[in-house]
């Protein structure tokens, strides 16, 4: 299973990143048949693999070891508590951006000092539950928020710790929706802002300013946005020194981009040799929050072809698994390769849509493809293990699909497929 497969495109331009593969022309999930899966736990189906998350999360640890970063994966992009617990056994911590969040952080126990609580709007209650449980730091975008953060701490008799969250006006070249480090969006602290409450952080008693943070964006292939916004950081950090303010963290993000196509991203090690030389001599504490890199390529959802639909301009595959369970493509049209779990010989097929049940013509999981597939045959979505599962909903009234996590030739169900009756349960 470690040659590179046809079909399946390599993972972050580095060899054996992934565990999907095929073998004797079926897909195999390390060394699980995914077929098996579908037949055993139904479709759609989310199947992750154990192996390339601890991969990919020991590529991100290797390459920065030299400044041993706290890593905080970003629980956003796929928050399954059995997912969180190999983060957790790996020494990893947890980017979290809501109570719910800090919810699952705390069911797997993660320890509270490797927690950091980024988002635009959090609530009082959502900021008193966060200092109760004692994380490490807030990661805060807005003078109101401080204030309100300050005010929780004076009324809890605590301190927090926070890092402010500059927008570095770059642009990361990646789609708008998951651009976060350009001025028009609702994210961070332009540059005097940031300056001016570090200047006035004695107005704030219960916080103790200790770091910088920036997320400049998602599935970012090159390192130039990141070296453009590290450099202005760098440049601030030095302005506080100036002023006698000192910090001791800087979180840089998350936002390293996959393989879902043709894309040749950066690799990990690539990334931290770029961004170290300007890191290093600032001397502080180093964050980053990885999501996507960690669990991107470490999940596909299976889904069974139900019908193929032949009309004069193209052929639709229509699949039980729809853009409720995975919302990238109709929500940023993103691309995800998709294969036949059984390879057919032979030429390909009619190129076609792929699309789900959805009432919308936005519900497609890939156009114009030359998949070889018929009724009853199992297709797979592949890099869909981040933003997947914790993307989706019950539009149309469709119970969300279980999740299976493999590691080797073992599989566990790591979430049990929703029923109709999990759908009318909370309506009063
Ligand atoms: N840190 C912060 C503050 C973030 O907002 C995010 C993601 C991350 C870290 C992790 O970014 P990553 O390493 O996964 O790129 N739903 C979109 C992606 C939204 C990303 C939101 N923030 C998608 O499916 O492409």
């Amino acid at each position: 299973d470690k040659k590179p497969n046809p079909g399946v495109p390599e993972r972050n331009n580095q060899k054996n990143m992934h565990y999907f593969a095929f073998k004797r022309n079926t897909l195999y999930c390390e060394n699980t048949r995914i077929k098996k899966l579908a037949e055993g736990f139904g479709t759609p189906l989310y199947v992750y693999s154990e192996r390339t998350i601890r991969e990919h999360y020991n590529k991100i640890k290797k390459a920065f070891k030299e400044v041993k970063p706290l890593i905080c994966y970003s629980v956003k992009a796929n928050s399954n508590l059995s997912i969180l617990k190999i983060i957790k056994s790996l020494g990893g911590g947890l980017d979290i951006v809501s109570g719910g969040e800090l919810y699952r952080a705390k069911a797997v126990k993660c320890r509270p000092e490797k927690i950091v609580y980024a988002s635009v709007g959090k609530s009082e209650a959502e900021i008193k539950d966060a200092l109760k449980y004692g994380i490490l730091m807030f990661n805060v975008e807005s003078a109101a928020e401080l204030e309100r953060i300050n005010s929780a701490c004076i009324k809890m008799k605590k301190k927090a710790k926070v890092s402010l969250r500059f927008n570095p006006d770059v642009e990361p070249g990646t789609h708008t929706y998951i651009t976060t480090g350009k001025k028009e969006t609702k994210f961070g602290l332009d540059e005097g802002s940031l300056k001016k409450i570090f200047l006035e952080s004695k107005r704030y008693k219960s916080i103790v300013l200790c770091g910088i943070h920036i997320h400049i964006g998602s599935q970012i292939t090159t390192s130039h946005p990141f070296l453009k916004a590290l450099k202005k950081v760098s440049g601030i950090v030095k302005y506080l020194r100036t002023k006698n303010i000192a910090i001791d963290y800087l979180n840089i993000g998350g936002g390293l981009g996959i393989v879902y196509g043709e894309e040749k991203p950066q690799t990990a090690a690539d990334f931290a040799k770029k961004v170290l030389p300007l890191i290093k001599p600032l001397s502080l504490k180093l964050i980053i929050e990885p999501g996507r890199f960690i669990v991107g390529n470490a999940g596909v959802l299976v889904a069974k072809v139900l019908y193929i639909k032949d009309t004069k301009s193209k052929r639709f595959i229509i699949v039980d698994a729809a853009m409720n369970d995975l919302i990238r493509p109709s929500l940023y049209d993103a691309y995800h390769t998709i294969v036949g779990v059984d390879k057919v010989k032979g030429p390909p097929g009619r190129s076609s849509d792929i699309v789900g049940p959805v009432c919308e013509s936005g519900d497609f999981l890939g156009k114009d493809r030359p998949l070889k597939v018929k009724e009853g045959d199992y297709i797979a979505v592949l890099g869909a293990g981040a933003y997947g599962f914790s993307m989706s909903s019950n539009y149309n009234s469709r119970p969300r699909p279980a999740e299976v996590l493999v590691k080797n030739n073992k599989t566990t169900l790591v979430r049990k497929r929703e029923n109709y009756k999990d759908l009318i349960e909370k309506e009063v």
